[in-house]
């Protein structure tokens, strides 16, 4: 296993529509692997194979019992309810928006030998399944942000200083 490096905003690989996997071979295990490392050594929520520069559907969602999922041409099947929150992203480091997103989402996708399945959750990790299935299609959580305002950690901190009176908390890793 290795680490890639993560490409940031700017970057016009971010902005590409993936391919669909289609062979389930060792190259695969290899990019799965290496995501995983990155992920972890990037103390992120989920990670996009577009972030680490291979256009590929494939992705890694962190879920509500802390397993990280591999999803591999991932798709969303169904969404119920509302979350609002900031959200961030491992490629826009350091800033920060606020996003609605769906508070329960189901996947489909296939794992890394190929074979179906589907997976279901809420709150930040249905939060993750749709960030990174639209990093598959070039499109970052900063074309969603209310206002088109990002913030920065240093806002962020005064926020949630605020916030803490009122008894809000709010998640805040990359995705
Ligand atoms: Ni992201």
């Amino acid at each position: 296993m290795a680490t890639r490096n993560i490409i940031e905003r700017g970057d016009e690989t971010l902005g590409k529509v993936c391919r669909e996997v289609t062979r389930f071979d060792p190259r695969l295990h290899q990019l799965l692997d290496d995501m995983r490392e990155t992920l972890a050594q990037a103390n992120g929520y989920g990670l996009a194979a577009p972030q680490v520069g291979i256009l590929r559907r494939v992705c890694l969602v962190t879920g509500s019992d802390g397993e990280v999922i591999e999803l591999v041409n991932p798709e969303i099947i169904e969404t119920a309810g509302e979350q609002e929150g900031f959200e961030g992203c491992l490629s826009v480091p350091g800033l920060y928006g606020w996003v609605k997103r769906p508070q329960r989402v189901k996947v489909r996708a296939q794992d890394r030998n190929g074979k179906v399945f589907e997976a279901e959750d809420v709150d930040m990790s249905a939060r993750c399944f749709c960030h990174e299935i639209e990093h598959l299609d070039g499109h970052l959580f900063t074309e969603r942000v209310r206002d088109g305002k990002l913030y920065t950690e240093a806002e962020l901190d005064a926020m949630e200083e605020a916030e803490r009176e009122s008894g809000r908390k709010k998640g805040r890793k990359g995705e």
